[in-house]
C-alpha cells in the first residue's frame, strides 16, 4: 500500500511525479503529496485523491528537476493533510516518502522526544526521518551513511526515498519488504512502487532487493547493501505496454478488466495447452514434477480473492490428483506455528506478488524446508523472487482494486497445473485429460458470450441496487464462487454481503431471509444441481428474492424467479471460471448505480503490503 514516485534527471520533475501518482493511486488514495527543491525543499500535500492535490497546485511554479511524490493508504495516523507524505525533517533540510510500517517507531520516537524533537504528524515516517537526521547530525556523516545506520535499527517494512538539500542532485532510496523499481533513462532515473509510472519513459529497469540502498543521480545509479558494499545492478527489460495501464475507452478499469477476460484467459492458455500433442507445458511444474506428484500435502496460502481461487484449487486438486490440500489465510498461517513437513509443497497465490502476509507466510514455510510454488501475476514481484518455481497468470496489469481478470487467470493456471500433475501421477485417464483440456480451451469463447450481452445482469443490478444486504450461495466448486461474489459486492458497492455453502444456510443464515433479502444462487448444472434446487425452494418458501445463475437452456427454476442469468454450460471443474463473470458484472453495475468510485473503493488499496 502507498505508492511512491521519484525523479531525478533533466526534465521538470513535477509532471512526471504527478502522472506517476495517478498511475499508482490504486495503491492508496487517502492523501497525496510532492516535494521538490528550489532554494529550499518545498512540500505540497493534500488529503484526498491525487486530483485534489493537482488542483491545489494549479498556478504554482514547480521548477525543479528532482522530486519525490507519494499517494497514501493510512496506517499510522488518520488520513489528513498533516499525515500526508512527503514529510520534512526538523531542520527542513531532508524530505522523505515511505511505503510500509516502522514497527519500533514508538521506541525511536521516545529517544527523539528526549532530545527535544517535536512532531507535526502522527506518522511512523516522520519519526524515522528525524531519526535519520539526528544520526547525520551527531555523526557528522553523509545522508547515505545516516540512512544505513538508521536502517540497522529499524524493525518493519519500508521503501523510503529521501530528498536532501545538501545534495540537490541526488536521491537516496532503500527497501525492505515493500517494492521499489528504478527505471533507467538517458541521464535520468525514475523510482516507483511498480513499473506503471516508468513504462512511458523507459523499459530498462532494476528491481531493488531487500536491504539494498540506491544512491541515484541523473547520470548515475549506485547500489549498495547495508554493509556499504557496492552491488552490480541487474538491469531487466519490461515486458509491458503503455496501453495495458490505460482505460482504453472504458469508464473504469474494473469494467475494462472484466471485458479483457476472453483475451487474458486465452493468453494464459497460450503456449501451455497443446491440444495436438495432448499435453500441457508448464516449465515450473515440469521442473518440480516429482516433488509435486509425490507431495504429501499441498498447502495453499493466499488472501482475499486469491484465497478464493485457492479454495477452488483445493477441490480440483483433491479430485484429480488425490493429494490432500489445505487452504490457509496467509495472515493466519504466518502467526500460528503451522506444521510444515518435508514433502509438503506450498502454493502461494497472489495477483500483486507483494501481499505482505503471503510473503511472510511463505518465508516461514521455506525456512521449514517446503518447496514454494508461486501463482502470480506481477512478473519479478517479491513473492516471485523468493519462490522456488511458479507459473505466471499473464493477465496483464490489473489496476481496478477489485480483482477480476487476475482471479480467472489464477483459476486457469491452477486447473492446468492440477490436470498436468494428475496426468503425470496417472490419477486421471487419458480421455478425461483430453476432455478437460478441450473444456479449458473453450473458456475464452464462453466468457466472450456472456460479455456480448450484459442486459440481464444490468437489469438485475438496477432492481437490487438499493438492497442493504445480500446472500450468495453455491455448492461444491461453486461455493468459493459464492464467496467471491459476496466479496466483490462488499468491496464495490458497500452492501453487506455473505457467501455460504447453500446447504449450510439452514444452520443459521436462513434466519436473515425475508421479502427484502436478495439471495443469489450459483446453480449451474453439476453433481449438486438437484440439491441446490431444493435449497432454492427453501428460500422461495420464506419469500427471499431469488436470483440465479443457471446453465443456458435450464428452465427448472423459471417458476421461482424472473431474475435468471444464463451462462454457457461447462464441465463442473471448469464452470467456476465462467460463473464468476456475471457476479463481477453485477457488483460493478450496482456500484456504479450507487454512484461509487468502483476503481477506488473506500478504505481499500490494491496491494496490501502491510500486515
Ligand atoms: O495481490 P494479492 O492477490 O495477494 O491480493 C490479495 C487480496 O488483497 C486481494 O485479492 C483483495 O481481496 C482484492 N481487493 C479482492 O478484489
Amino acid at each position: 500500500m502507498c505508492g511512491i514516485v521519484a525523479y531525478v534527471g533533466n526534465r521538470e520533475s513535477y509532471p512526471v511525479i504527478l502522472k506517476g501518482l495517478k498511475r499508482l493511486e490504486y495503491r492508496g488514495y487517502d492523501s497525496s503529496g510532492v516535494a521538490v527543491i528550489s532554494d529550499k525543499i518545498e512540500v505540497y500535500k493534500k488529503q484526498g485523491k491525487v486530483a485534489e492535490l493537482e488542483e491545489s497546485l494549479l498556478g504554482i511554479p514547480m521548477k525543479s528537476t528532482i522530486g519525490i511524490g507519494h499517494t497514501r493508504w493510512a496506517t499510522h495516523g488518520e488520513p489528513s493533510d498533516r499525515n500526508a507524505h512527503p514529510h520534512i525533517s526538523k531542520s527542513g533540510r531532508i524530505a522523505m516518502i515511505h511505503n510500509g510500517i516502522i514497527e519500533n517507531y514508538a521506541a525511536l520516537k521516545l529517544e527523539l522526544l528526549k532530545k527535544d524533537y517535536t512532531f507535526s504528524s502522527d506518522t511512523d515516517t516522520e519519526v524515522l526521518l528525524n531519526f535519520i537526521e539526528d544520526i547525520r547530525k551527531h555523526n557528522a556523516c553523509s545522508l547515505e551513511e545516516a540512512v544505513r545506520i538508521a536502517l540497522k535499527r529499524v524493525v518493519g517494512a519500508y521503501v523510503i526515498v529521501l530528498l536532501d538539500l545538501e545534495n540537490p542532485d541526488t536521491l537516496i532510496a532503500a527497501r525492505k519488504g515493500s517494492p521499489l523499481v528504478i527505471g533507467i533513462g538517458k541521464n535520468e532515473h525514475f523510482l516507483a512502487s511498480d513499473a506503471s509510472p516508468i513504462i512511458e519513459y523507459t523499459k530498462e529497469v532494476v528491481y531493488i532487493n531487500d536491504y539494498e540502498l540506491a544512491i541515484v543521480k541523473g547520470n548515475e545509479l549506485i547500489l549498495k547493501n547495508l554493509g556499504n558494499e557496492v552491488i552490480t545492478p541487474f538491469v531487466q527489460k519490461l515486458d509491458m505496454e503503455l496501453a495495458a495501464i490505460e482505460k482504453g475507452g472504458f469508464n473504469h478499469f474494473m469494467i475494462k478488466e472484466i471485458f479483457e477476460q476472453p483475451q487474458t484467459i486465452f493468453d494464459c492458455l497460450r503456449g501451455r495447452l497443446d491440444l495436438t500433442r495432448s499435453d500441457i507445458m508448464m516449465a515450473g511444474v515440469e521442473k518440480y514434477i516429482d516433488e509435486l506428484k509425490n507431495a504429501n500435502r499441498i498447502i495453499i496460502v493466499a488472501c482475499g480473492t486469491s484465497w478464493h481461487a485457492g479454495l477452488i484449487a483445493e477441490y480440483i486438486i483433491e479430485e484429480l490428483c488425490r493429494i490432500p490440500v489445505e487452504v490457509e489465510y496467509a495472515s493466519e498461517f504466518r502467526y500460528r506455528n503451522p506444521i510444515v513437513n518435508k514433502g509438503d509443497v506450498i502454493f502461494a497465490i497472489s495477483q500483486s506478488g507483494e501481499t505482505a502476509d503471503t510473503l511472510v507466510a511463505i518465508e516461514r514455510a521455506k525456512e521449514q524446508g517446503a518447496i514454494i510454488f508461486g501463482i502470480l501475476n506481477v512478473v519479478g514481484s517479491s513473492i516471485a523472487r523468493i519462490s522456488h518455481a511458479g507459473a505466471y497468470t499473464h493477465a496483464g496489469p490489473e489496476i481496478g482494486v477489485a480483482s477480476t481478470k487476475a482471479f480467472t487467470a489464477q483459476l486457469v493456471v491452477l486447473t492446468m497445473m492440477a490436470i498436468k500433475i494428475a496426468k503425470e501421477k496417472q490419477t486421471i485417464s487419458e480421455g478425461r485429460f483430453v476432455q478437460l483440456m478441450e473444456e479449458l480451451s473453450a473458456v475464452p469463447d464462453k466468457v466472450a458470450a456472456i460479455l456480448k450481452d450484459t442486459y440481464v445482469v444490468e437489469r438485475i443490478a438496477a432492481k437490487h441496487a438499493t438492497a442493504s444486504s445480500f446472500l450468495f450461495l453455491g455448492r461444491g466448486y461453486n461455493f468459493p464462487i459464492a464467496l467471491e461474489g459476496a466479496l466483490k459486492l462488499k468491496e464495490i458497492s458497500y452492501i453487506h454481503a455473505e457467501g455460504y455453502p447453500a446447504a449450510e444456510m439452514k444452520h443459521g443464515p436462513i434466519a436473515l431471509v425475508d421479502e427484502n433479502l436478495p439471495v443469489l444462487f450459483v446453480a449451474t448444472k453439476d453433481a449438486y444441481h438437484q440439491k441446490v434446487i431444493s435449497n432454492m425452494q427453501e428460500i422461495n418458501a420464506r419469500k427471499g428474492k431469488l436470483i440465479a445463475i443457471v446453465s443456458a437452456g435450464d428452465h427448472t427454476i423459471d417458476a421461482l424467479t424472473d431474475d435468471i442469468i444464463e451462462v454457457p454450460e461447462a464441465d463442473e471443474l471448469i464452470a467456476p471460471i465462467i460463473n464468476v463473470i456475471p457476479l463481477q458484472l453485477l457488483s460493478y453495475y450496482i456500484g456504479v448505480s450507487r454512484g461509487l468510485d468502483v476503481d477506488k473503493p473506500r478504505n481499500l488499496a490494491k496491494s496490501v503490503t502491510v500486515e
